[in-house]
């Protein structure tokens, strides 16, 4: 009978280890999301590349744009691999729980609500969103988009402007759809990205008759980080290591220079 009780409180014992080693003091499981990605070799990343300049599916297949070569940058910084997944956009941040990707980059806001289930990095950009309109629209301001109907992308910032203001929009999967919505007379505006709409815009200006404009006065003014699964904080405390240092020696900039895409630093309050 002794013998039972040794062997069940030597068990018990080995038990509460193993449970002890997977916790931190603060209770939650053991963070090996930094160690990982040193194991594996590389952050795979989860983007939507339908956002130039931040991320593009070029005709040969490949996916470049500012937050590539950013993710680039800090790889090198942590001696890793970059492995680029493309997803929708709705489907990346609701996605990071299953594991399938280290980080989400897409242009991402950081929204106080999507901060509730992701961890983001720190801001590397101030970005707006911003209205297109056809040449010639009565759609001036932002105050004349009451009763019209909008066009944007599935999971957006701009999706969730228009819900939580009672705006008439579509929403799309993929960016060209809701620009197609826009120059195909489905809707009357196009809310997007300020820089994305510069960009989308000045190609399609290039090629068509009709032309866009994108509206001076934005929507919103939002702050772009990268994500990861909550508890990952430290490939997060790792990647805002490189991070900061890629903004402090002017890096980010000369990326977005380089792209001829305006860099707002994301300390800066555009309302003054
Ligand atoms: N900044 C917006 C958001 O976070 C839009 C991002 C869209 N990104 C993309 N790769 N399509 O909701």
């Amino acid at each position: 009978m002794k013998k039972i009780l040794a062997i069940v409180l030597a068990l018990a014992f080995v038990l509460g280890c193993f449970a002890a080693c997977g916790k931190t003091e603060s209770g939650t499981a053991t963070d090996n999301s930094l160690q990982n990605v040193l194991d594996a070799g590389k952050i795979v990343i989860a983007t939507s590349p339908d956002f130039p300049p931040f991320e593009n599916l070029n005709d040969d297949g490949t996916i470049t744009g500012i937050e590539v070569d950013i993710m680039n940058r800090i790889c090198t910084k942590l001696g890793v691999d970059l492995e680029i997944d493309q997803y929708d956009f709705d489907a990346i941040l609701t996605g990071l729980d299953a594991g399938k990707y280290d980080l989400a980059v897409s242009g991402i806001t950081a929204t106080e609500e999507r901060k509730e289930n992701a961890l983001f990095t720190d801001a590397y950009c101030l970005s707006a969103i911003s209205l297109v309109v056809p040449e010639g629209s009565e759609i001036k301001t932002k105050d004349d988009i009451t009763d019209k109907t909008i066009s944007c992308q599935n999971g957006t910032t701009a999706e969730l402007y228009c819900n939580s203001n009672n705006l008439k929009n579509s929403a799309f999967a993929a960016n060209a759809d809701a620009q197609m919505a826009l120059t195909t007379g489905k809707v009357d505006v196009w809310a997007i990205d300020k820089l994305t709409a510069l960009d989308m815009v000045a190609a399609y200006n290039d090629e068509h008759e009709d032309k866009l404009v994108v509206l001076e006065e934005p929507l919103t003014y939002e702050p772009y980080a990268f994500a990861s699964k909550l508890g990952n904080n430290a490939l997060i405390e790792a990647i805002n290591g490189a991070l900061a240092e890629l903004i402090a020696d002017g890096t980010v900039k000369s990326l977005f220079d380089s792209y001829g895409a305006e860099y707002v630093d994301p300390s800066v309050d555009p309302t003054v």
